[in-house]
């Protein structure tokens, strides 16, 4: 790439922005990945440059991760300006065209919307009206519509002023380091692409619980929930990622046929094998209604109906205030067909050999498999072999997540963003689950959600918790 970019930030006073963005594109400024920029943040606060200023560096004491560095900071503050939403294109128009003056030359745009899905058709009309769409690009962050009648109406109206070419629908568990691992793993092996199938792979799990509860986001989650929150966007995309063929070349394309074929493949969601819960409590914080049904907990079946995947279910789970935070995908094999080691040697047969990966920051791979337990006699133990990313050489260069995907973006890199027809062919799927919702099932905070989520696996196990 790598122009000079006037980044126009909407939504730049929000958790995302303050948590992850805000901390990510100062690490991509200064660590040399993206050349000279400016940003402007915009929103509905009442902030001048100092104060937005002032918000950044807070924000980046707290949430950057990696060490906080005085001089890069004062090296970075004057590049941010600020803009209130209420003053209108005209003045976001003067506003980009000075700074782009100061970056010389044609910058390219890029513009984040940060925004909730009511808020992004506005802003798309104000950059059309500011005439800030020539030479940019956009990321969209998720949920893109709250069905598939809405999300065909965003696509649609968005493409009235901006190209299919031009849109970066962000999904950021696709831009966790882990979650990439798992296209290595999958096709830069000849190992394990043979056994990825129904005939040696029993059923799939995809595990997201955390301990978190809504951290101010009330007005959000309100009217979002678990199930579009986390599944119908991130589960599903790791999901692509699990079980999508191996692409014709890593190229953005071909990957985005693949995944899209994978959501073609998959059956309408059951609402008979769906379990909606909300954790107790839940009613009683700031923002929210005392009758609310939202769902702070989904666990459901999913299905690919074909021939790699046919009869293979996927399990997912996902929820707020649950017992621990993870994020695992867990392969479970199918058992040998005959088992000469009868339950009480050793650990005996407890359940199928797993393959683990552990998407969290510090992530991890795990085969888990029964040896034999030394000393007299043939008595088993449940062995594993690991990997932990965080123990290699070059575990500090790791990008983050939304840096990773801001990078991209701005190098016009689409293979980890999201498009348009995967999004509507999955809330397609999610159809029959939005018109017939079951009601949601109270789960004590602190546990892993409703018993009802053990008649779903039946008679499988969830396996989380577990030993890591
Ligand atoms: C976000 C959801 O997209 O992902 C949050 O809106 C959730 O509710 C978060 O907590 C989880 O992301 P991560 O990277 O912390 O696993």
């Amino acid at each position: 790439m790598n122009e000079p970019h006037l980044i126009v930030l909407f939504g730049a006073t929000g958790d995302l922005a303050r948590r992850k963005l805000l901390p990510g594109i100062m690490h991509l400024l200064q660590s040399g990945l993206v050349p000279d920029s400016r940003i402007i943040g915009v929103s509905l606060d009442d902030f001048d440059d100092d104060s937005f200023r002032d918000f950044a560096e807070k924000a980046y004491r707290e949430f950057n991760t990696r060490k906080v560095d005085d001089a890069q900071w004062a090296e970075f503050a004057p590049k941010l300006s600020y803009i209130n939403v209420k003053a209108g294109p005209d003045a976001l128009a003067s506003a980009a065209a000075a700074l782009e003056d100061e970056l010389g030359g044609s910058p390219r745009r890029l513009h984040y919307l940060s925004v909730p899905p009511k808020a992004a058709l506005d802003v798309i009309h104000t950059l059309d009206q500011a005439h800030l769409v020539e030479r940019s690009r956009i990321i969209m962050e998720k949920p893109f519509g709250t069905d598939l009648a809405s999300a065909k109406a965003l696509n649609a109206e968005i493409h009235e002023v901006f190209d299919e070419q031009q849109i970066f629908r962000i999904d950021h568990f696709l831009g966790k380091e882990a979650a990439l691992n798992i296209l290595a793993f999958r096709f830069a092996n000849g190992l394990f692409e043979p056994i990825w199938n129904r005939n040696f792979i029993d059923h799939v799990q995809i595990d997201v619980p955390e301990t978190l509860s809504l951290d101010g986001r009330s007005g959000f989650y309100e009217g979002t929930g678990a199930f579009k929150d986390m599944v119908v966007t991130h589960l599903f995309q790791v999901l692509a990622f699990m079980a999508m063929e191996a692409p014709t070349s890593l190229d953005s394309d071909s990957i985005s046929e693949e995944k899209n074929k994978v959501f073609r493949s998959m059956l309408p969601l059951d609402p008979k094998f769906v379990v909606r819960g909300q954790y107790q409590g839940y009613r009683d914080e700031k923002g929210v209604a005392a009758d609310s049904e939202t769902d702070t907990f989904v666990a459901l079946k999913a299905e690919i109906d074909n021939w790699r995947w046919a009869g293979v279910p996927f399990y997912l789970r996902t929820g707020k205030r649950m017992a621990e935070g993870a994020r695992i995908i867990s392969i479970a094999f199918r058992e040998p067909p005959k088992s000469m080691f009868p339950a009480g040697s050793g650990v005996g047969l407890q359940g199928p050999d797993h393959l683990t990966f552990d998407l969290a920051d510090a992530s991890r791979m795990s085969l888990s498999f029964y040896g034999k337990r030394p000393g007299p006699g043939m008595r088993l133990d449940k062995l594993s072999m690991q990997f932990a990313m965080q123990e290699t050489e070059r575990a500090g260069e790791v990008l983050e997540a939304y840096e990773r995907l801001i990078y991209d973006a701005m190098r016009g890199e689409r293979t980890l963003f999201t498009t348009a027809e995967g999004i509507e062919r999955l809330w397609e799927i999610s159809e029959p689950l939005l018109a017939d919702t079951p009601p949601v099932r109270p789960y004590s905070p602190g546990t892993w959600g409703p018993n009802a989520i053990h008649q779903l696996i039946a008679p499988k196990a969830w396996r989380l918790p577990f030993e890591r």
